[in-house]
């Protein structure tokens, strides 16, 4: 469980690498298939320890699941338990997914509260809220939310905070509710989108999916549909455009949706980083040294806070200051003390982190907090001489599929260690 990871550091990345499935577009997606009865066929799965952990929180339940290298088949005719526990959810946040299909088929979920995590405190009160405005009664059980409805009603939600999985649980909650539901403030994201997709195949009824309203007119039933392909991941390729800036390096990167990435490239441009779209993926050729550039995490089409950690660590040995703004989470700069321990310069003060960046980084020893706290790490790894030992690697198996066995094509030196 506790892997490591051994970097030696200094090499250009050069090659070509191909972006696996969006882990957060098959998540929701997974815990959209319990809103009808029948065989859901996905192809483009990445094989996470997040996709996984959805797996078995779906097993629980009654769903019966199977793998093909990146197809995976879920059957939800046997669904006959409507809890996902504690034991998953604190492992992973997205369990509350299952909230909104179980109320709107079943009329009854029980779902752990998540607890607090590495980047906040990230509550979940929009989800409840919207729902109870659905007709939902919830009550606080023992650390559970305990969810009831005989069906739910289409009714209008505002969102104070624009919020991703809030909005997927409304959504897929709508799609069964009497009458017209509609969601303000929704969040934008991609993900969002290939979910609302995945939805309108199995027969909902959805406009507006990718702006800020969202319109739902409920359905008496949904049918799974023939098989959906899982959107690339934007975070995961823009993970490598980094390695790519940061290494002085050269990367082709298939199957990536470059208009899902217009903030990251246009900051990666301002960077020195050269981009080019052709006919097989983008292109990515760092420069010998980055330029310093601000940037301010914001949501969809803002740049993603998903990637800020990953640009703090080019940022760290880029000519100049650079200021990086997270307005998305409170307690998202854990990267910024290890990265610390490699010899970059950068201070915090509330939501803002200052890099003044520096001509190398030396490698050390370091430990990973979160998934992308863990790339961000990575990427030091990369750039610094010596060797970089990244412990508590499991973060970055949560989000990231065979990324040493990708970044090894690179020409990267790595090497794990159980
Ligand atoms: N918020 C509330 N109340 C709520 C919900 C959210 O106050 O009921 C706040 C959060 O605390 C946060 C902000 O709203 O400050 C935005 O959070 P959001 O709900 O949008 O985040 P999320 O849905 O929990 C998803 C991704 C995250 C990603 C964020 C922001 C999934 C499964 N997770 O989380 O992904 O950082 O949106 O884009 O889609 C990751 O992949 O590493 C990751 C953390």
């Amino acid at each position: 469980m506790m892997d490591k990871l051994i970097i030696f550091g200094g090499t250009s990345l050069k090659g070509e690498v191909t972006i696996s499935g969006a882990k957060n577009a098959v998540l929701p997606i997974m815990a959209a298939t319990l809103l009808s009865s029948g065989v859901h066929n996905l192809r483009r799965v990445p094989r996470l320890r997040d996709v996984f952990t959805m797996v078995e929180l779906l097993k629980r339940m009654g769903a019966e699941i199977e793998f093909k290298g990146n197809s995976c088949s879920i059957d939800t005719k046997r669904i006959s338990n409507f809890e996902a526990s504690y034991d998953l959810v604190k492992t992973m946040r997205a369990s509350i997914l299952v909230l909104g299909p179980l109320l709107a088929r079943f009329g009854k979920a029980k779902v752990s509260l998540p607890g607090g995590c590495a980047i906040g405190a990230r509550p979940v009160n929009l989800h409840i809220i919207g729902l109870e405005k659905m007709g939902a009664s919830i009550v606080l059980e023992e650390g559970y939310i305990v969810a009831k409805a005989n069906k739910l009603k289409g009714t209008t939600i505002y969102f104070d905070i624009p919020t991703v999985t809030g909005t997927e649980n409304i959504m897929m909650a709508a799609t069964l509710a009497k009458g017209l539901t509609v969601i303000e403030n929704a969040a934008k994201e991609p993900e969002v989108v290939d979910l609302a997709n995945y939805l309108i195949s199995m027969g909902a009824k959805i406009r507006g999916a990718g702006t800020s309203v969202i319109e739902i007119e409920g359905v008496n039933s949904l049918n799974p549909p023939n098989f959906h392909e899982v959107i690339p991941d934007r975070i995961e390729a823009g993970t490598f455009m980094t390695i790519a800036g940061a290494t002085g390096g050269d990367i082709l990167i298939k199957n990536v949706k470059a208009e899902l990435l217009d903030a990251v490239i246009l900051k990666m441009k301002d960077a020195g980083v050269n981009i080019k779209e052709t006919r097989d993926g983008l292109r990515v050729t760092g420069p010998k040294r980055p330029i310093s550039v601000d940037i301010k995490t914001m949501p969809y089409p803002g740049f993603p806070t998903d990637m800020q950690a990953q640009f703090m660590a080019m940022m760290a040995i880029a000519n100049g200051t650079s200021v990086i703004k997270e307005t998305i989470f409170e307690n998202r700069f854990m990267h910024v003390a290890e990265l610390r321990r490699l010899g970059a310069n950068i201070s915090v003060e509330g939501n803002t982190a200052t890099v003044r960046g520096v001509k190398k980084l030396k490698g050390a020893p370091v430990m990973a907090t979160d998934l992308r706290a863990s790339a961000s790490l990575v990427i030091a790894g990369l750039i610094a001489e010596g060797k970089t030992i990244i412990d508590r690697i499991y973060h970055l198996d949560r989000g990231y599929e065979e990324l040493d066995r990708k970044l090894i094509s690179l020409g990267a030196k790595i090497e794990r260690i159980k």
